[in-house]
């Protein structure tokens, strides 16, 4: 599977999935790495693997509908036949998502469906929930929506930080996203009824209650 992965910043989850194709048995390779913003850390990343890169400025463009128009072509130029949000802070073009129907994924710090959209930390913080995580999921026009393909869980302690649980949160994310990737690649996964569905899943045992006792 050959993957273009769109970003906008610091990459980490880029750097994630750049370290674990570099295994030789993983299943897929990052051909392309393209930015909506030219200062993105990412980017550097990415030329550090080798990878190539792409920069487009929505600047130069008169609508999302061309913007999302051009990053297909460079996409499917790059070679790439799957797409891995990571850190992509623009909207997409319903276009754009129908075009790469079940070829989309993304990463999102909660458990979706709570928390959408932007400032997630505070918003799990604020609703005092005990335990949050992250969801990566197949990318459908409505911001944070579609099928849930893979959830980690986190606890949220009493003194957290957006940027303590931030981080927290982060070094499962950086886990799950190759993982997401990997089974893809290894084609178990397919969408049922806007469900997914893994071949060959074993459902690990026990349960977590936080706080203990
Ligand atoms: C991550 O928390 C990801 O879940 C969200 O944006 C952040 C990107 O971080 N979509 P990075 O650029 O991968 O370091």
């Amino acid at each position: 599977m050959k993957v273009a992965v769109l970003i906008s910043g610091r990459g980490s989850n880029l750097q994630a999935l750049i370290d674990a194709c570099q295994d030789k048995a993983f299943p897929a390779e990052i051909v392309l790495v393209l930015s909506n913003k030219a200062d993105a850390q990412g980017l550097d990343r990415a030329v550090k693997a080798g990878i190539p890169t792409a920069t487009l400025n929505p600047k130069n463009f008169e609508n999302r509908a061309s913007f999302d128009a051009q990053m297909s072509k460079t996409i499917r130029e790059a070679g790439a036949n799957f797409i891995c949000l990571a850190g992509y802070m623009r909207l997409l073009s319903d276009d754009f998502v129908r075009t790469w129907r079940d070829k989309l994924i993304n990463i999102h710090p909660s458990l979706l469906p709570l928390f959408k959209g932007l400032h997630v930390h505070e918003q799990t913080l604020e609703s005092g929930v005990r335990f949050t995580g992250c969801t990566v999921h197949f990318v459908r026009p409505a911001m944070d929506e579609g099928p849930i393909l893979a959830q980690a869980v986190v606890p949220v302690l009493p003194n957290d930080t957006p940027d303590t649980l931030a981080e927290r949160i982060l070094e499962q994310e950086h886990r799950l996203y190759p993982l997401s990737l990997k089974i893809i690649a290894e084609e178990r996964v397919r969408i049922s009824s806007e469900r997914v569905i893994i071949d060959g899943y074993q459902p690990s045992q026990g349960s977590l209650i936080n706080p203990a006792g």
